[in-house]
């Protein structure tokens, strides 16, 4: 049998999924976030795990290389991928937030200048708004941009709040709730229909488990 492939995301998320995984009695024993490895196999070789970076987890469930994805809703916004968003997994969440220095006016008529880790989701938002704007593309430490003129403003995610605290940021705008979700590929969905479904069931199980 065919094994059935899910793309995780690296970094903060990734040992909540192992943990729902294995209350949903999924192991994957060889699974180390510290090795190189990047493929992993369940004990009953029916699942393939491989661990990507977050934001291409929608592009590799997208284009059929795994038939589901368990990433943040950030992610999955930014990549505008065309595939099935199934379930809330409940964890990692944070905040998609509009912040810049106190008093910061965004709505004055002048071009803003917006930077951001995440440009598709900065654009649609002010497209929405209808306030004119310029984004700058970044890939870390975005709050930096408006304390040395970079930007006028952010478009950041917000767990704790301590990075903008620590860097004198308020938020201006609350934009959308993130949490991590689960996405499955189209044609996947039809051609594994009966195994993502006990799949999506194992994992509903064990979410009310760990409630
Ligand atoms: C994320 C995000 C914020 C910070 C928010 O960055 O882009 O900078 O976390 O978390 P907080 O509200 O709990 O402070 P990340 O840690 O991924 O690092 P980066 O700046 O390198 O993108």
């Amino acid at each position: 049998m065919s094994y059935l492939t899910l793309a995780m995301a690296k970094g903060r998320t990734a040992d909540q999924t192992i943990k729902l995984l294995e209350t949903a009695e999924i192991h994957f024993p060889a699974f180390n976030k510290k090795s190189r490895k990047l493929i992993f196999y369940d004990e009953t070789d029916s699942f393939k795990l491989v661990y990507v970076k977050a934001i291409d987890v929608p592009t590799y469930v997208e284009k059929g290389a795994a038939d589901i994805g368990i990433v943040g809703k950030d992610n999955i916004a930014e990549a505008q991928a065309d595939v099935y968003e199934m379930m809330d997994l409940r964890f990692g969440t944070c905040q998609f937030v509009l912040a810049g220095l106190p008093n910061t006016a965004v709505d004055s008529g002048k071009k803003l200048t917006v930077a951001s880790k995440y440009p598709a989701v900065t654009k649609a938002y002010f497209q929405k708004k209808g306030i004119p704007m310029e984004t700058i593309k970044l890939n870390g430490s975005v709050e930096l941009a408006p304390l040395i003129g970079l930007s006028d403003v952010i478009v950041d995610i917000v767990e704790t709040g301590t990075t903008l605290r620590e860097n004198g940021l308020k938020v201006i705008d609350t934009i959308e709730a993130i949490s991590t979700r689960l996405i499955v590929n189209k044609a996947s969905f039809a051609t594994k229909s009966e195994r993502i479904h006990l799949f999506l069931e194992k994992l509903n199980r064990a979410l009310e488990v760990r409630m």
